[in-house]
């Protein structure tokens, strides 16, 4: 059945009386930039003050602008209230050494500043910036932490594009936001009945009679989009995740999974005085894809799921008003981009496999569309690491959905090109360099990318779901990029298994699961956080005990080094 709640705004907690200016955030350039997270108020409800929290104002951020080459530092402040309430800024999308990345290990505390500085590596795009505490992405994200980024560079600089920020090119923030029954945001309901752009609910655009650019964001919770227009005319897609591709696509629905990002031109020349509305065509979402009209099946089911009269709807995003064209109007559209030569299949030398899957052995009836759900039957682990990459590999990542609700895989430090997708070549819209790909329910993706920089054997990066739910509730995992020169290994003798430390944290005996498929004698090294050896041996058993009673509290390294593997793990001594 499909459900249109077309011209009409949703209402379901209210109906507004009139539409709303769309907010186009302050752009901020330059080299340094100063943030601070803040908490606010803001009225999505008419005079309703809901609690919301924000950078540098009451919701969502400023743009941030960057050029490719780049030194920049951004002073990330947290003043944010409430006991506890620290934070950390990830830049999504962004090429960055893992100490800058903000992931869950870069805690801001609160009334203190987080200075990362780097290089902008990444080619001219669309990417954006958001917290990733653990546990809390979803609580900070939903109260208004969201940002976008602008990268620029010369070969984006070379098109025929329009680059005027909020004049012919905007900022598309697409959200669904919970509330509860006094107005306040919620997470992990069923119930994000409530669509905004750019935080603002019902909003209309005043748009030139051009061509013009919109940066499309999904920087919602839970909620995939299916973006048309209400006339059905075609766009044109011109970048994805990492920023442009080779030749532009004409499209008349592009799909959107949380996180991801899409550049797309629209003729609005034939419209002067016309309307137009960006509508989610959320009744086209295949089925197991939050938003669409029905996830799992009869035994497994998301709760009160069929209640959000959102699920399987149309409905208007955003008003487009046509009014003049601007004095130098861009009217065509190139179709070729920038060059891409994406990494042959047969240059991977690691391939490794990911398992999306509830974790049976801990819940005896498990449920397959609501979770939760692990990775590698593993929930996240802020003092383990998952995967161990070695520097200047190729390698090839497969993901299986096992389970029956589609998950947006996210990886941070790379950009990948998807091989396939349940054994097909990926469509125009899945192109380009790429940072999410959804993986839909029951099948398999295959992603293909390199690590060449950044080598850091103690800080992580993340790979996890962007269903900010399903990461909150761990579906997440950790990967440190080592290089393989330092530790005098080989590039070619790679991880052949893994090591298990239990129980970890630890007070009394560790014991170390050591593969069988090693070979020869291992040297066992431990490390405290200062680098310094608190334990070697040798081993040539796959089961160690190792008594830690004497050490100090405190993270420690487990390196295992034979002949053909290297292992690391991390254990914290209590
Ligand atoms: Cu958009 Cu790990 O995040
Ligand atoms: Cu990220
Ligand atoms: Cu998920």
């Amino acid at each position: 059945m499909k459900k249109i709640l077309l011209f009409f705004s949703i209402g379901i907690t209210a109906v507004l009386a009139a539409q709303n200016s769309l907010a186009i955030p302050p752009a901020l350039s330059g080299t340094t930039f100063n943030l601070t997270v803040q908490n606010g108020t803001t009225q999505f409800f008419p005079n309703v003050n809901t609690p919301t929290y924000g950078i540098n104002g009451p919701l969502l951020a400023p743009t941030l602008i960057f050029n490719k080459w780049d030194t920049v530092t951004l002073n990330v402040t947290n003043t944010l209230t409430g006991s506890g309430n620290s934070t950390t800024m990830h830049w999504h999308g962004l090429h960055v050494p893992a100490m800058d990345d903000g992931g869950p290990h870069q805690l801001i505390l609160q009334n203190s500043t987080w200075s990362p500085s780097f290089r902008i590596l990444n080619n001219a795009g669309t990417f954006w910036y958001h917290p990733h505490g653990e546990g809390k992405t979803d609580l900070h994200v939903s109260k208004g932490l969201a940002g976008m980024i602008i990268i620029r560079d010369s070969a984006e600089n070379a098109l025929v594009l329009p680059r005027t920020y909020g004049v012919d090119d905007f900022p598309i923030i697409v959200q669904t936001k919970s509330f509860d029954i006094l107005n306040q945001i919620a997470i992990s309901t069923a119930y994000d009945t409530l669509p905004m752009v750019n935080g603002i609910v019902d909003p209309y655009l005043d748009a030139p009679a051009q061509v013009v650019r919109l940066r499309l964001l999904n920087g919602s919770s839970d909620r995939s989009f299916m973006f048309g227009f209400s006339n059905n005319m075609n766009f044109e897609l011109i970048g994805t995740d990492g920023g442009l591709l080779d030749t532009s696509t004409t499209l008349n629905r592009l799909r959107l999974s949380n996180g991801e990002r899409s550049e797309i031109l629209v003729d609005l020349s034939a419209l002067l005085n016309d309307t137009v509305f960006l509508v989610n065509y959320g009744s086209e979402l295949p089925h197991g894809v939050m938003g669409a009209d029905s996830v799992g099946d009869a035994l497994n089911q998301i709760p009160d799921y069929y209640l959000n009269p959102l699920n399987g709807a149309d409905y208007n995003l955003l008003e487009i008003r046509v009014g003049s064209p601007t004095v130098n109007p861009v009217t065509t559209i190139p179709q070729t981009l920038v060059p891409h030569s994406p990494w042959l299949v047969s240059s991977a030398t690691v391939n490794r496999q990911f398992v999306l899957d509830t974790l049976s052995e801990v819940f005896v009836t498990p449920n397959m569309a609501e979770g939760p759900f692990g990775i590698n039957r593993h929930f996240f682990d802020m003092d383990s690491i998952n995967e161990i990459v070695y520097l200047n590999t190729t390698e090839i990542w497969t993901l299986h959905n096992k389970t029956m609700v589609a998950h947006p895989f996210h990886i941070h430090d790379v950009e990948f090109y998807i091989v396939d997708i349940a054994g097909n070549p990926p469509p125009p819209s899945q192109r380009g360099l790429k940072d999410v790909v959804l993986v839909p329910p029951g099948d398999s993706v295959r992603f293909i990318t390199r690590f060449e920089d950044f080598a850091d054997d103690s800080v992580p990066y993340m790979y996890h779901c962007h269903l900010l739910h399903h990461e909150d509730d761990g579906m997440m995992g950790s990967f440190l990029v080592i290089d393989t020169t330092l530790n005098a290994i080989a590039e070619n003798q790679h991880l052949a298994g893994k090591m298990e430390c239990f129980p970890n944290p630890v007070s009394g005996e560790l014991n170390l699961l050591l593969p069988e498929n090693k070979t020869g004698v291992g040297i066992l090294r431990v490390y405290n956080l200062l680098g310094e050896l608190v334990l070697e041996r040798t081993s040539s058993s796959t089961h160690e005990v190792i008594g830690t009673t004497n050490w100090p509290a405190g993270i420690y390294t487990v390196q295992a080094l034979y002949p053909d593997v290297m292992l690391h793990a991390k254990v914290i001594v209590r």
